[in-house]
């Protein structure tokens, strides 16, 4: 029996839908506590590809159940597009999922908002809507999967909803309104195909820890994302850290096991906000070449660079990750030299701490160690002991500087392509 959380340690991207892929084998349910369909895990299976944006991707394993916890938003078109997609290659989910009746719904103003704002504030988000769903939400105005249940209030609070918002589009944008009617309709036939996953998933949780079930609970984005804890403001909406796993499914802390913390070998970011470590020469280049960094929901390129232990070891602390699987490790074969992080300089003085304000998060001058590359291919890797030694020399100086152990090594994108330490 384990509940264990499954965090990006970094900006997001770092493999998450491989590792949650893998760790699903040996699980009974996999639950994915915040965001929407704003991530995006790509799956290789054998010849195969998937991106899942909403649906955890333990679903690819017969006999897991997924859940999409309350801390989710949901937008019914990415969710309806996904099942179909699983069905297209014969997964079926009868049974197998569980979405909860307090999640919160996109609607199709948040989307629209969600561009018309970018054109102001320049965050850079994926446009999927999910922090105007968010800002509803918290605003005590937002619609809820149980809503649906109740077809007057709903319609009465998707028209004051519409009308609310289309006032401001008039006002501020000079946008295009939103037909109440068609979408009135559109959530109405959402609600019958959706019946049958709704669940109190809370409940259901709860009763699967306490009769010693193997639970994984799956973040997306990573935790320099995070709505607290991440570059603010250049962050998503959202709790990715850890704690965001408790709050987002209902479970309580005293449930949790462990945390996993997933580490891509160098860092990425996709979207704007500082980036002290990013590379934006050929090296930059390269590893977006080789590590084929583009957005899987957006098709963005995404910002490279080096590996930052300093941002890590700040994820480490507040994530309490005790265990790391490090991924995408091949993407820098070949490199004679490759650096990492250990420190920043602000105005010619080390800092001691993460900062905190993005101002001088983005003034900061790192401080590299440099590690020997090495040349070959880890292909032909199948145990620890047959990577090169300047491969272990890198993995090992992780460890040693952010306190905790490497315990899967991504060397391929296919699913068997990892090393088990
Ligand atoms: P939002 O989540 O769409 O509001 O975007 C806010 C920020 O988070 C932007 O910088 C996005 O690029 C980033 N972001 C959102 N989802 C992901 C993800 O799954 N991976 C990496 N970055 C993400």
């Amino acid at each position: 029996m384990s509940v264990r959380v499954i965090v990006g340690a970094q900006w997001g991207d770092e493999g998450k839908g491989k590792v949650v892929d893998l760790l699903a084998q040996q699980s009974d349910i996999v639950a994915r506590y915040q965001g929407g369909a704003n991530a995006g895990h790509t799956l290789v299976v054998g010849n195969r590809k998937y991106v899942l944006h909403l649906i955890p991707s333990g679903i690819l394993h017969d006999g897991v159940v997924c859940v999409i916890g309350n801390g989710v938003v949901i937008d019914p078109a990415a969710l309806m597009e996904e099942i179909a997609l699983l069905e297209s290659f014969g997964i079926s989910i009868e049974g197998r999922l569980k979405i909860s009746h307090k999640a919160h719904l996109i609607m199709p103003y948040h989307k629209l908002i969600d561009t018309l704002q970018e054109s102001d504030q320049k965050i850079g988000t994926t446009g999927r809507g999910i922090g105007p769903a968010y800002i509803d939400k918290y605003n005590r105005t937002g619609i809820r999967i149980v809503d649906l249940l109740d077809r007057v209030q709903l319609e009465e609070k998707l028209r004051s909803g519409i009308a609310q918002k289309n006032e401001w589009f008039r006002k501020v944008y000079d946008a295009p309104e939103l037909d109440v009617e068609k979408t009135v309709a559109e959530y109405l036939e959402f609600d019958q195909k959706i019946d049958p996953y709704v669940t109190d998933t809370a409940e259901y949780l709860n009763d699967a820890w306490r009769s010693g079930k193997t639970l994984l609970l799956e973040g997306a984005q990573g935790a320099l994302l995070d709505i607290d804890h991440g570059t603010y403001p250049f962050v998503t909406s959202s709790s990715p850290t850890s704690g965001g796993a408790c709050t987002g499914l209902g479970l309580p802390p005293t449930a949790i096991t462990g945390v996993v913390g997933i580490v891509k070998a160098y860092c990425t970011r996709v979207g704007n906000g500082p980036f002290p470590t990013e590379l934006l020469d050929e090296v930059g280049e390269r590893l977006r070449k080789e590590g084929d960094e583009f957005g899987a929901t957006t098709g963005r390129p995404r910002r490279c660079g080096w590996l930052d232990l300093f941002a890590l070891k700040y994820s480490v602390m507040i994530n309490g990750i005790d265990e790391i699987v490090l991924t995408k490790l091949d993407v820098l074969n070949g490199f004679d030299e490759l650096k990492v992080c250990t420190g920043y300089m602000l105005d010619g003085r080390p800092v001691k701490h993460f900062p905190s304000d993005c101002t001088s998060l983005d003034r900061v001058e790192p401080i590299y160690e440099s590690h020997r590359g090495w040349g070959e291919s880890l292909e032909k890797c199948s145990r620890y002991e047959d990577l090169p030694a300047a491969t272990r020399s890198y993995v090992e100086a992780i460890e040693r500087f952010v306190g905790a152990r490497v315990s899967y090594i991504g060397i391929g994108p296919g699913r068997e392509e990892v090393i088990v330490r």
